[in-house]
């Protein structure tokens, strides 16, 4: 399973990057006005710093498939690399996503709620479909039910589609996600934190550090 950073921070996706097996980064128009400057500068400093192989996905804005397409041009021309437009999985989305695929560009299906959304829009020629796993359990929805089903049914119709699982609160999410077979994950720099830290792992290494002190000179 693909790990990616859903978030705009430049500061965090440095730090993030420096430590871990990263794939890409994910953004949104909510997660760009979070960090008040516009998109095409934040983007650009996104791809100078996870350079040019690390896959960026930017959504787009407008609501008729026209003006989607119009948006993936021009925001694939401001960055360079492995470059992903995310399209809603609105009627216009769908219309759009087969458009972008037409010119060459790659796509994200996005705001996917249910399992049919999903497998229309891989039949319009997404390559990743993103599911909103905890908008679904607010609603009582079961988020990795319908992760589960997309994974099943790509299978099934031997799709080139994979699911990019999206929209998380807590571990527990992500790795039932992990268990039902997604092939990627988008999680915010804390959360992904939280998937890497354990209290116990911590009181390891500070045992492991007092015992081991005064045997461990292993010269200049
Ligand atoms: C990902 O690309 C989605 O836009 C994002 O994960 C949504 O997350 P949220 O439900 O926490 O806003």
């Amino acid at each position: 399973m693909m790990y990616l950073l859903d978030t705009a921070d430049t500061k965090e996706i440095k730090r993030l990057m420096d430590l871990y097996p990263i794939e890409g980064v994910t953004t949104n128009p909510s997660i760009i006005s979070k960090a008040r400057r516009p998109v095409g500068e934040i983007i650009k400093e996104i791809r100078h710093i996870i350079g040019n192989d690390k896959m960026l996905h930017v959504q787009t804005l407008g609501e008729r498939a026209e003006e989607m397409v119009d948006e993936a041009v021009k925001l694939k021309e401001m960055v360079e690399g492995n470059f992903y437009i995310k399209i809603p999985v609105t009627p216009q989305g769908i219309k759009a996503i087969s458009m972008v695929k037409k010119l060459g560009i790659k796509v994200t299906a996005t705001a996917v709620f249910t399992q049919q959304q999903g497998l229309i829009a891989a039949k319009a020629g997404a390559d990743f479909l993103a599911p909103y796993v905890n908008r679904l359990d607010n609603m009582s929805c079961h988020g990795v039910e319908v992760v589960s089903d997309l994974v099943h049914l790509i299978e099934t119709y031997n799709l080139d589609a994979k699911v990019l699982a999206a929209s998380f609160k807590n571990v527990d999410q992500v790795h039932g996600i992990s268990m039902a077979g997604a092939h990627a994950v988008t999680v915010t720099p804390k959360l992904f934190e939280h998937l890497v830290y354990h209290p116990l792992t911590k009181q390891a290494v500070r045992d492991f550090e007092e015992d081991g002190q005064r045997y461990y000179d292993l010269g200049a």
